[in-house]
């Protein structure tokens, strides 16, 4: 694949855009405090289909504005004074999961309000999707957002060679490069805990403010750098043991729950590996499969309460469709 996938082109309404969800392999949270993170958009899709409207409707709600955080921002911000439009979107990406589901959403219809405004390039949709999801949540870094837009695995604030593009707030910015795709199939799978992720990146916050945060943060860092230095190279047995060392990690700020370890354990003996994925205290883990074992995988994560999909690398982003 290309490291410049094409931008967004201008398109009438009415359109529609997909978009992948994403799995966080290395460095969730930490990379709020600046530590490189390894992210990949998986292939499980949001898809909009945005047409003129007589009132501003998502999926048919006429109070969706007021209700839905994502979707008010991004009007807000994306387009300025625009007609009314009605937005029907459909997702198999489990919600509040994790999994990137708010992230998809808001690239998707961002994208399709680009395309009807003249389109974009890739850098600034990733810089406007990061500002609307921003805009929703409060919080957070771009990893999301720059991973559903740029598809395949991106590194934040790692790996090496000319970044992508720089997303900027204030005066904070993250660099996200490409890191080649190994071609690894993950069994990922939701706990079926909600959870938010503002919370956890708070609570976060406060442990890493303990004397020993400086400490962590930096053993974090040192497992996300190494982390993507593996998958570069596609060293599976080193990746494997340091996304071990992660969830180690994620335990012990306090962002692991009961039914995640129970997933995690369940899956082992069928796993080269596994951890929490995106913030945590529910959510979603994502697992490693032993080579040829992905099928025992799935079938051990489901009957322990788990909701699990098989995942391969999506390599083109968010995408207008035909
Ligand atoms: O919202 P989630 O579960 O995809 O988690 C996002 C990852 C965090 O590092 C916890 C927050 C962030 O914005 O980077």
């Amino acid at each position: 694949m290309t490291d410049a996938l094409p931008p967004i082109p201008s398109r009438g309404l009415p359109l529609s855009a997909r978009a992948p969800g994403k799995c966080i392999v290395f460095g969730e949270h930490a990379v709020v405090h600046g530590a490189p993170e390894l992210v990949f958009a998986i292939d499980l899709h949001t898809q909009v289909f945005v047409r003129a409207g007589d009132g501003f409707r998502l999926n048919a709600d006429p109070e969706a504005v007021s209700r839905n955080g994502y979707f008010r921002s991004a009007i807000e911000q994306s387009w300025v004074g625009g007609p009314p439009v009605d937005v029907r979107a459909v997702s198999r990406i489990p919600r509040a999961a994790g999994l990137g589901s708010s992230a998809a959403f808001t690239a998707a219809v961002a994208s399709a309000f680009a395309a009807a405004q003249g389109g974009i390039d890739r850098p600034a949709l990733a810089q406007r999707a990061f500002e609307i999801e921003r805009g929703a949540q409060g919080v957070g870094s771009p990893g999301d957002t720059s991973t559903v837009v740029g598809g395949g695995y991106l590194a934040i604030n790692g790996g090496d060679g000319e970044p992508l593009w720089t997303v900027r707030a204030g005066d904070r910015r993250w660099e996200v490069r490409r890191v080649p795709d190994p071609g690894w199939v993950w069994v990922v799978a939701h706990s079926g805990v909600p959870r938010s992720t503002g919370d956890a990146v708070r609570a976060v916050g406060r442990r890493l403010e303990q004397p020993d945060g400086p400490d962590l943060l930096a053993e974090f860092a040192r497992v996300a750098r190494e982390g993507i230095e593996a998958v570069a190279r596609s060293d599976r047995d080193r990746a494997a043991e340091l996304v071990r060392r992660n969830q180690e990690l994620l335990r012990e700020v306090g962002v692991s729950h009961p039914r995640l370890e129970a997933l995690l354990e369940a899956g082992a003996p069928a796993a080269q590996a596994g951890k929490l994925t995106g913030a945590g205290a529910g959510g979603s883990v994502v697992v490693l499969p032993i080579p040829g074992r992905e099928a025992e995988l799935v079938r051990r994560l489901a009957r322990a309460g788990g909701l699990p999909f098989v995942v391969r690398a999506d390599l083109s982003g968010v995408s207008l469709v035909e």
